[in-house]
């Protein structure tokens, strides 16, 4: 039985399904998040099928040498020996996925393989800030600096050696990919690396805005990269671990 339920988190921005349910329209994404509470069988499929179930037509993004199909298996570790920042055990930053390359994935779908058993705050639970939302907090806190800060258009360097000229956020959101990430700030000077700084540390700051979602097995957070940012509470162990899976489609 597919079931869209009140959410336990109180956000009218995420959409909850206790079924391998389809996404009938992919822009569901533009404005909600969605949580799918799979069935215990479902571990059988592999992710890729997975993503192929729950958002028809979504390719996956391959331009990541630690994605071989689309899909990232992360496994923590302690921060010192980490090679990606994923697989950090303590809390990652809001950020929107592969801001530094020139065609992000539109949509991120993480699957819960082990959840991690410490309690909240260091749950390792999913925190998602649609970025109108923030947008909207700063203007409402009056900070008009940082809002021009993220609205204005910067050369950018990619890893792949090219650059372009972008904003962080564009407008209308939704036009062009969001490139909020930390490391972004090696491309900054130095009074905007700590408006960057100052912008992550707001978002933390926001509350109830935050939906935030305490993973457990089975459970697959699907969100437009376009839209939200998204960062991970802190985890008391390195049990934790999810399959990520990067993909586009052609609405995104
Ligand atoms: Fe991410």
């Amino acid at each position: 039985m597919n079931l869209a339920v009140e959410t336990p988190c109180g956000s009218e921005r995420l959409i909850e399904f206790n079924a391998v349910r389809s996404l009938e329209s992919p822009e569901l994404l533009h404005r909600h998040a969605v949580l799918w509470r799979l069935p215990a069988g479902t571990a059988i499929c592999t992710t890729s099928d997975l993503a192929g179930r729950l958002v028809p037509g979504i390719s996956p993004f391959l331009h990541h040498p630690a994605y071989p199909d689309g899909v990232f298996r992360c496994q923590l570790e302690e921060d010192d020996q980490a090679k990606y920042t994923a697989n950090r055990r303590s809390e990652l930053p809001f950020h929107s996925d592969m801001a530094l390359f020139p065609e992000p994935p539109s949509v991120t779908l993480i699957r819960c393989i082990a959840p991690e058993p410490g309690p909240p705050p260091s749950d390792g639970a999913i925190l998602l800030l649609h970025i109108e939302a923030l947008m909207d907090a700063l203007d409402h806190a009056e900070r008009y600096d940082l809002v021009a800060f993220l609205r204005e258009p910067r050369r950018l360097s990619f890893v792949d050696g090219t650059t372009t000229t972008a904003p962080m956020v564009p407008a209308p959101v939704g036009s062009a990919p969001l490139r909020v990430f930390e490391r972004i700030e090696g491309q900054l000077p130095m009074l905007e690396r700590h408006m960057l700084r100052q912008v992550l540390s707001f978002c933390h700051s926001l509350g109830p805005t935050l939906i935030r979602i305490p993973l457990a097995a089975g459970y697959v957070v699907g969100l437009s990269n376009r839209h939200f940012l998204h960062s991970r509470a802190a985890c008391a162990s390195t049990a934790r671990v999810t399959e990520i899976f990067l993909g586009n489609i052609q609405s995104g």
